[in-house]
């Protein structure tokens, strides 16, 4: 581990403010997460890189031929990323999840969101999770971790069907799995 990368997990967990962590995700918790994923999903958008570890994950279950658009807020985390991940299917973007739809103009097979609901402002969390439903293909998943299986109804006003899994891991990761099926 490189002083520059252990100086970014170290940022992680102080910031926790904008990153809503103590920890980095778990191995539970990113496998639950990308358990959607498959051959099938070829353009996946992530929100929340952090330092990469569900990002990973993405890229290895996903096909060869796709790619994953991943944003991330804090500048400094998307620089150890680069470092450690080289991939021709991943485009880091330094903005917000809220800006998505300004870089992703494809169709979207899937959403993994990392990002802190509970601290990001209501009505921006309203509009990232309507805009990710508009973006979503029909059938598909837009997943979402969470601290606590309480905000439930955040996603459910949107989605027709949400499923709460929960990975027993530290911290505990309760998984939204959120799917679109549009009637018309
Ligand atoms: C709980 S951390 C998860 C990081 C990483 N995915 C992991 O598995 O360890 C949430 C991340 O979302 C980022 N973030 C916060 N608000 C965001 C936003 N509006 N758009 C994109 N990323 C955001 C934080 O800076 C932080 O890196």
């Amino acid at each position: 581990m490189s002083n520059t990368f252990l100086k970014s997990v170290i940022d992680f967990t102080k910031n926790v403010k904008t990153t809503g962590a103590l920890y980095q995700t778990s191995k539970q918790i990113e496998k639950e997460i990308c358990s959607k994923i498959n051959a099938e999903t070829k353009i996946i958008v992530e929100f929340g890189t952090g330092l990469g570890n569900i990002t990973k994950r993405i890229l290895d279950q996903m096909p060869a031929d796709g790619k994953l658009y991943s944003f991330e807020v804090k500048a400094e985390f998307l620089e150890d990323v680069k470092d450690l991940i080289q991939d021709d299917r991943l485009v880091l973007i330094n903005d917000g999840a809220q800006n998505f739809e300004k870089y992703v103009t494809e169709e979207v097979d899937c959403f993994i969101s990392s990002i802190p609901v509970t601290l990001i402002p209501k009505e921006i969390v309203k509009s990232v999770i309507q805009k990710s439903y508009d973006a979503l293909k029909n059938g598909n998943y837009f997943c979402q971790v969470l601290y606590s299986p309480f905000h439930k109804k955040k996603f459910s006003a949107v989605f027709e069907e949400v499923k709460i899994e929960k990975a027993a891991s530290v911290p505990i990761g309760f998984i939204h799995h959120c799917r679109k099926i549009a009637t018309r």
